[in-house]
């Protein structure tokens, strides 16, 4: 491997900057020439592809957002799409490519490893942490964060007012977020889309707290959770429990923005030096990741396809905790 691109798909996520710049000066350090790729596999198609030195990746580290900006591409689930982008990397004499983005991202650099024999390696970027094969996908903890800053806020007024908030949180089909965001901030019941939700729970569960005069509670659902997001549960709340006054707050995107916490600038440089390194070993189609501290390479495709599971603990120690 002489001459590597990087680029960012899918949703963007905090600390995306600070892999770019793992990347690029970890390639720079080892010899490699380095190209950045504009808007994901829509800028290899358009052929917007640039050299990348050390100097064009300062000052981003701390960055939220991508400098090399991010994009869905419908064109590239087409193969003549796909042999376009390819060619432009081809006349480059680019031989080797690290992706950072989620699911979409990782089937689309695994189409260019199998279709044209182009080393790939994806890097975890995604706010979800809905991948197979690591503790940590980079955003994921900046997104807690913010959903921790924003629920803390949401429950002084609930306070004052006495009031039940159903918040909503980001995560598609996944419900991690708001499971850690959810113990972090004292949640009352977090509802995700891995996990069973008996609704007739949780409106016995508010009922004893009325009786108890705990009024000020705050549920936290996932965007995908089995109700179909925070607006329907209220309904099924107030529906119920009329007494009580709730409210919703639907957290949006504010969760994929702002500066990397520490916890993701740390897992961004770390795994944007080992993806080059794979590179370097001749490894391709795998995920960087990093379970237990330890770096670790899994194939794209179980990254994608398999689900952890989340731990009963996890659901019983918000139970009683919020007893
Ligand atoms: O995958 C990250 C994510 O923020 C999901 O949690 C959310 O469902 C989705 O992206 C929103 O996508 P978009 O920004 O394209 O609306």
């Amino acid at each position: 491997v002489s001459k590597i691109a990087i680029l960012t798909s899918g949703g963007d996520a905090p600390g995306m900057n600070a892999t770019i710049r793992a990347v690029v000066r970890t390639g720079v350090y080892m010899g490699l020439e380095v190209y950045g790729v504009m808007r994901g596999y829509s800028g290899m198609m358009e052929d917007d592809i640039f050299p990348m030195g050390s100097k064009t990746v300062a000052n981003i580290i701390q960055r939220g957002g991508t400098i090399l900006k991010s994009a869905r591409c419908r064109e590239f689930y087409t193969e003549d799409g796909r042999r376009q982008a390819y060619a432009n990397l081809k006349k480059r004499g680019i031989d080797g490519l690290v992706v950072i983005g989620g699911d979409g991202s990782f089937t689309g650099a695994m189409k260019l490893q199998n279709e044209f024999g182009l080393p790939v390696i994806g890097l975890p970027g995604t706010i979800d942490k809905d991948l197979y094969g690591t503790d940590f996908t980079i955003g994921f903890d900046t997104a807690c964060n913010t959903a921790v800053q924003a629920i803390d806020k949401i429950r002084d007024t609930a306070d004052a007012h006495d009031r039940l908030f159903i918040v909503e949180v980001m995560g598609r089909h996944a419900g991690y977020i708001a499971l850690h965001s959810g113990i972090a901030t004292g949640a009352e019941t977090i509802l995700i889309p891995e996990a069973a939700t008996n609704i007739e729970d949780v409106i016995a569960s508010l009922s004893e707290k009325e009786k108890r005069k705990k009024l000020v509670n705050i549920i936290v659902v996932a965007e995908g959770d089995a109700f179909g997001g925070a607006n329907e549960v209220a309904k099924i709340v107030r529906e119920r429990l009329p007494n009580f006054d709730t409210k919703v707050s639907i957290l949006g995107h504010i969760q994929r923005g702002g500066s990397p916490t520490c916890i993701d600038r740390l897992v961004a440089s770390r795994m944007g030096y080992h993806a080059v390194e794979a590179l370097l070993e001749g490894k391709s189609n795998v995920m960087v990741g990093i379970i237990n501290n330890e770096i670790v390479y899994t194939p794209l495709e179980v990254a994608i396809r398999e689900k952890d599971s989340v731990d009963e603990n996890w659901l019983r120690i918000v139970k009683i905790l919020a007893s």
